[in-house]
């Protein structure tokens, strides 16, 4: 195992935070990110653009809400510890306001099975966790609910919530989210698409297991392609 990098993971984060700007899912002061580190965890600071963030800005925080440092934490910062501290299966926890994903939680819509590729998010539904008022604990509690056994939600009238080992796999499911969020509002436009039964995404899931779709390819061949070696 690697000793804790710091320095590292601060730079990772800021790096993060940008390129979720620069992908298009981010604005403003929305959205903040967290990643679990051997004190507790670091998260954004509230109420900091991304463009003035530098890596010292980044907040570490404990799992009893306390922090320390000059900076105030994340106004979210009840749903990055409930979170971590609920989910062994993730380290890091991303939220922006990405606007297909919003779009649909502002009409309280869950994203249904309507295209192969919810079941990155790790279900047969991508939930919209009800409204609750930004930085409560009855927000994190709603947002508890909606990710059971799934890595991303929805939050009515807000934006949404994923969920990663990495920042760069929060990263890329929360494009992913707002990609598929996109085409389903898209989709709309002609009426409510058909869905996939919840018998053929148990087989897209065990396919994206036997492939470990979307994840860095296993050098020694999880996929179901032989691979040569001469
Ligand atoms: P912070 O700047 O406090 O992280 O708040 C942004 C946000 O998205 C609140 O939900």
């Amino acid at each position: 195992m690697t000793a804790y990098d710091d320095d590292a993971l601060r730079a990772e984060m800021v790096a993060t935070c940008r390129r979720m700007n620069a992908l298009g899912i981010n604005q403003g002061t929305s959205g903040n990110l967290s990643v679990r580190n051997p004190r507790g965890f670091l998260v954004t600071p509230t109420s900091l653009p991304y463009e003035r963030m530098e890596p010292k800005d980044l907040v570490q925080m404990f799992f009893d809400g306390s922090y320390e440092g000059e900076r105030r934490p994340s106004s979210e910062w009840r749903f990055h510890r409930d979170i971590l501290a609920s989910r062994q299966d993730v380290d890091c926890v991303l939220h922006c306001h990405s606007v297909y994903a919003t779009t649909l939680a502002v009409h309280h819509r869950q994203i249904p099975a309507f295209h192969y590729m919810i079941a990155v998010a790790g279900g047969t539904t991508i939930r919209c966790a009800p409204y609750a008022t930004f930085g409560t604990q009855a927000l994190s509690d709603a947002a508890i609910v909606a990710l059971e056994d799934r890595l991303a939600c929805l939050l009515g009238q807000h934006g949404q919530i994923s969920l990663g080992r990495t920042s760069a796999a929060a990263l890329a499911l929360a494009v992913e989210v707002e990609t598929l969020s996109r085409l389903y509002v898209q989709a709309l436009a002609l009426g409510e698409p058909p869905v996939l039964s919840d018998e053929e995404m148990g087989r897209v899931m065990q396919q994206m297991k036997k492939m470990s779709y979307g994840q860095a390819p296993d050098p020694e061949g999880a996929a179901d392609v032989p691979r040569r070696r001469d």
